[in-house]
């Protein structure tokens, strides 16, 4: 049996709570980075002895768009797939509802969806350095349990919290830009998983492709990508109100 840890994870929370999952569930792994684009992805040779560990952040309570039409091309083959939703401690409304219905179509068998929560990639002091000691422990009890659902070979129909249709995505205007500091080393443009950033000149983003996620800053060797002040003042404002109660982890089985 192979586990494949598929991800799309732009600032490394979302990787952070897989690997904790994938790591409990078995040593035979091959990973999967969805958050650039990979050429290989219809080429994955997953068979239905696998299980796939599907993972995802919430962005506005969905899968980033980037990340489900990545998603759409791989064929599960009949595997077990595990899905898990990662958001920064406000909530993650249809995310896992739309990552089912993705993975089922592409004939992913889905034995177990988790919600994590990690750091939010926006607002950092938001569920700062999450997942945590509580989250690892939590993470790998539910492990265990998706493990023996899958030995014991069940596949029952399970709750799946969220709406259809989903929630409509309003995109976050937040573009983060660069700062004195930058030495346009490019790495930004690089790293980019939707190359918003011009190659040459990191100063230019294409605004109406960047999607917000953060990724530019966290790869920033010189931590010299920002978001406008007002931008940044604005979404901690709106988000500390509805974020400041810790949130668990959750098993859905
Ligand atoms: C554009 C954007 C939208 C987000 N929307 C939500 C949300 O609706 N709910 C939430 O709790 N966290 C939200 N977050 C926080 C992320 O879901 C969270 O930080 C996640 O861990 C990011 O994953 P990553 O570290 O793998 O990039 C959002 C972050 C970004 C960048």
């Amino acid at each position: 049996m192979k586990i494949y840890e598929i991800y799309f994870s732009p600032t490394g929370g979302t990787k952070k709570a897989a690997d904790i999952l994938t790591n409990e569930i078995g040593s035979n792994i091959i990973t999967c980075d969805i958050t650039k684009e990979n050429k290989d992805l219809n080429n994955l040779m997953i068979t239905k002895d696998d299980i796939a560990i599907i993972a995802v952040p919430s962005f506005g309570g969905r899968v980033p768009s980037t990340a489900i039409k990545r998603i759409s091309v791989i064929n599960g083959n009949g595997a077990f797939a595990v899905l898990l939703c990662v958001y920064g401690n406000r909530a993650y409304e249809d995310t896992l509802a739309e990552l089912y219905d993705t993975a089922k179509t592409n004939n992913f068998n889905i034995i177990a969806a988790v919600s994590a929560i990690a750091e939010h990639s926006v607002i950092r002091q938001i569920a700062a350095n999450r997942p945590d000691e509580i989250d690892k422990k939590q993470l790998s009890e539910f492990a265990k349990k998706i493990l023996y659902k899958f030995y014991e070979g069940k596949t029952n129909e399970f709750f799946i919290p969220g709406k259809r249709p989903y929630k409509k995505y309003s995109n976050m205007p937040i573009v983060p830009k660069p700062t004195k500091a930058c030495i346009k080393c490019g790495l930004c443009s690089k790293e980019c998983p939707v190359q918003a950033i011009d190659k040459n000149n990191p100063q230019k983003v294409n605004s109406k492709i960047c999607i917000s996620c953060m990724r530019c800053i966290y790869v920033c060797p010189n931590n010299a990508r920002k978001i406008s002040s007002i931008m940044y003042f604005a979404a901690k404002t709106a988000l500390n109100k509805v974020c400041s109660k810790r949130k668990e982890c959750e098993l859905f089985i």
